[in-house]
């Protein structure tokens, strides 16, 4: 990686307190609320980006048995406090890096979570791209961020190094679209946290006619 910039400073020096601050326990109870709406094959193996300091992934390895997850920060000290919290080795991995480009093999995962993160992306449209890549055609993208009022909306508010986005529950769909989703849900879990669940549908095929055109003329 890098050398680390402004906001994953900032990242950084909240990552001893994180757990212990106010809004972790708005953030914790987000995390008991999303797993009312998750649905897993028998033997999972999921990522989540911007993992923090793994609470959702230990809560979702705590209820399927069988998961396999990956968390990936691009904060050393987020990741420091997941590995040791980690009680779930060697089914928990947490590894450093950006939401984009994503450093894994494509298909790789069944499903992918992004909670309270995406928000902070610079990038937004490239990771809509990456996880689609890295998800296995029918895998889900669990995405949890405070929207805003307007469906269609792009609200950017000038906190923190570079600011924040919040995005319309229909600037999600279209993003999701152009990266080869379908948008199957949309769900308020706790105060502005909006849910959306896409799935990752497979890339569209020319109809045969249409090819032996092509190649004919
Ligand atoms: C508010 S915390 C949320 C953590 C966790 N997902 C949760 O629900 O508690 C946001 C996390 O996203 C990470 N993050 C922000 N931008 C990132 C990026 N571009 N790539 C990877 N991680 C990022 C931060 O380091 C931080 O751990």
């Amino acid at each position: 990686m890098d050398l680390p910039n402004k906001k994953q400073q900032l990242f950084d020096r909240w990552a001893p307190f994180y757990d212990f601050l106010f809004p972790s326990v708005f953030y914790q109870a987000t995390h008991k609320r999303l797993l009312e709406y998750v649905e897993l094959p028998q033997f999972p193996n999921v990522l989540d980006i911007g993992c923090g300091t793994g609470r959702l992934l230990d809560r979702l390895a705590t209820k399927y048995p069988n998961l396999q997850g990956t968390g990936l920060d691009f904060s050393a000290e987020m990741l420091r406090q997941a590995r040791r919290a980690n009680r779930h080795r060697p089914r928990l991995i947490f590894v450093q890096g950006r939401a984009a480009p994503l450093r894994f093999a494509d298909e790789q995962f069944d499903a992918v979570f992004n909670t309270l993160s995406f928000l902070h992306y610079s990038e937004p449209e490239q990771v809509f791209a990456e996880i689609h890549r890295v998800l296995r055609p029918g895998g889900t993208f669990y995405l949890v961020d405070p929207t805003t009022v307007r469906p269609t909306g792009i609200w950017h508010v000038p906190v923190s190094p570079e600011g924040i986005r919040l995005y319309g529950a229909k600037v999600r769909e279209q993003m999701s679209t152009q990266a080869g989703f379908r948008c199957l849900k949309h769900q308020y879990l706790l105060g502005p946290n909006l849910l959306t669940i896409f799935t990752k549908i497979l890339p569209k095929v020319e109809p045969f006619e249409k090819n032996v055109n092509r190649y004919e003329a």
